[in-house]
C-alpha cells in the first residue's frame, strides 16, 4: 500500500468529494477545512486525521492511487451508482412465472411471431450477460484502480451474475432447452453479428500485455474507446431493442413474469450505463489530449454501426410486427437513444429521431422507478434502515 505520508496536498474529509477540483488541478474552494480557517491552512491541514490525508486520486494511475484507500472519496459518481445499485437489490425467484408457464405451454396463448420474439430475446440476453460480467471483472476492474469505481465495479459484477440467473431461471420454468438457448449467439447470425462487433471493439484491453499508462496517451484512448464498446454499445444499445420488444409484451400483458425481470434489468442497465458514461467523461476530462476529431469521429462511426447491427436483430426478432411493434418503429427508438448516448459522452447526435416509445423513458427514469417496481424496491429500501 502507497505510504499515507507521502503527500497531504488536498486534505479531506471521508465524505467531501473533489472532483471538480481534481479536473481544474486546484483544491476544492468549499472545502470545509478551508472555509472554516481560511487564515491558517497549515495548522487547519494539521486537524484532518491521519488516515484520511490523501493526495489527488486517478482513475487509473497505480503508482499514485492506493487501490485499498477507498476514503476520502474522490469520484462521487461512483459512490452514487455504487448505492443506487443496492437500493435496487432483486433476485429472480421473487417474480412468479406460473401465469408465463401456463401461458408458454399453452396452444394458443401466444403467435409464433411473439415466440420467435421471446426466443430471439432470452438467446441474445443469456449469453450477452455472460459476456459483460467477464469483460468488468478481466479488463475493466484490471485497468481502473481507483477504489470507489472497483467498488461499483464489483456491485455491477455482481448485478450480472443476477441477470445470468435470471435467464437460468426463465429457461428453468418454461422448460426451453439450453442447447438450443445457450448457442444462439453463434447460431443466429443477427445476435452473432452484435457479439462479434463487441469482441471486436474491446480487443484492445482484453490482451493480457495491455497496461494503461498516464504517460502514453494512446494507450488512455484504448481505454476509453473500449469503454464505448462495452458501456455505451453494448449495454445502452445492445440491450434496447430486446428491452423494448419484451416490456411491450408486458405492457400487453404476455409474459409478465418474464417482462417483469426484463423491467428490474433495464433498471440495472440504466446505473450501469450511467456510470459508463460518466467514467468516460471523466477520463476525457483529465486526459484532453486523447480526445481528437479522428477518435470522436471513431466512436461516432461505431455507434452507428451499432445502431445499424440492431436493427438487422429487431427486424430479424420481429420480422412482421406484433403488438403495436414493428421493426420500423424499433428503429427509430434505437436512433432516439443512440443520439442521447451520443450527446451523454459528448459526441454531437446524428439522427435527431423522435421517441416512438415514450413509455420507455418513464420505465428507465430512475426516480418515477417506483411506481414500476411496485412494493418489492420500496421493502428493500426500508430493509436497509430497519433497527435492531
Ligand atoms: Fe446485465
Ligand atoms: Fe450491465
Amino acid at each position: 500500500m502507497m505510504n499515507p505520508t507521502a503527500t497531504a496536498a488536498q486534505p479531506t474529509t471521508g465524505l467531501q468529494t473533489n472532483t471538480t477540483a481534481s479536473l481544474a488541478g486546484t483544491a476544492p474552494s468549499s472545502s470545509p477545512m478551508s472555509t472554516a480557517a481560511p487564515a491558517a491552512p497549515a495548522a487547519a491541514a494539521e486537524e484532518v486525521p491521519f488516515h484520511l490525508r490523501t493526495k489527488k486520486k486517478s482513475l487509473i494511475n497505480r503508482s499514485s492511487t492506493d487501490p485499498n484507500k477507498i476514503l476520502p472519496i474522490q469520484y462521487s459518481f461512483a459512490r452514487e451508482c455504487y448505492k443506487q445499485g443496492v437500493a435496487n437489490n432483486w433476485i429472480p425467484e421473487e417474480v412468479s412465472m406460473q401465469a408465463d408457464i401456463e401461458l408458454w405451454k399453452s396452444q394458443d396463448g401466444l403467435t409464433e411471431d411473439e415466440r420467435r420474439m421471446i426466443i430471439w430475446n432470452l438467446g441474445f440476453f443469456s449469453t450477452a450477460e455472460s459476456l459483460t460480467a467477464n469483460n468488468i471483472v478481466l479488463t475493466v476492474y484490471k485497468n481502473i484502480t481507483n477504489p470507489e469505481c472497483r467498488q461499483y465495479l464489483l456491485r455491477q459484477a455482481y448485478e450480472e451474475a443476477i441477470h445470468t440467473d435470471t435467464f437460468i431461471y426463465c429457461c428453468d420454468t418454461l422448460g426451453l432447452d439450453p442447447d438450443d438457448i445457450y448457442t444462439m449467439y453463434e447460431t443466429i447470425p443477427s445476435i452473432k453479428e452484435k457479439d462479434d462487433f463487441v469482441v471486436s471493439l474491446t480487443k484492445s484491453i482484453m490482451d493480457p500485455s495491455f497496461e494503461v499508462n498516464m504517460d502514453d496517451p494512446a494507450s488512455i484512448q484504448k481505454l476509453v474507446h473500449d469503454l464505448v464498446g462495452y458501456y455505451v454499445i453494448m449495454e445502452g444499445i445492445f440491450f434496447y431493442a430486446g428491452f423494448a420488444m419484451m416490456l411491450s409484451l408486458l405492457r400487453n400483458n404476455k409474459m409478465v413474469g418474464t417482462g417483469e425481470q426484463f423491467q428490474y434489468i433495464l433498471r440495472d442497465e440504466s446505473v450501469h450505463l450511467s456510470f459508463g458514461q460518466q467514467l468516460i467523461n471523466q477520463l476525457v476530462a483529465e486526459h484532453p489530449e486523447i480526445w481528437t476529431p479522428e477518435f470522436k469521429q471513431e466512436l461516432t462511426d461505431n455507434i452507428t454501426r451499432a445502431v445499424e447491427l440492431e436493427e438487422l436483430y429487431a427486424k430479424d426478432a420481429l420480422p412482421r410486427g406484433i403488438l403495436g411493434l414493428r421493426s420500423d418503429t424499433v428503429n427509430e427508438y434505437l436512433q432516439f437513444i443512440a443520439d442521447r448516448r451520443l450527446e451523454r459522452i459528448g459526441l454531437d447526435k446524428v439522427y435527431n429521431a423522435s421517441n416512438p416509445f415514450p413509455w420507455m423513458s418513464e420505465i428507465m427514469d430512475l426516480s418515477k422507478e417506483k411506481n414500476f417496481f411496485e412494493s418489492r424496491v420500496t421493502e428493500y429500501q426500508q430493509g436497509g434502515s430497519l433497527e435492531w
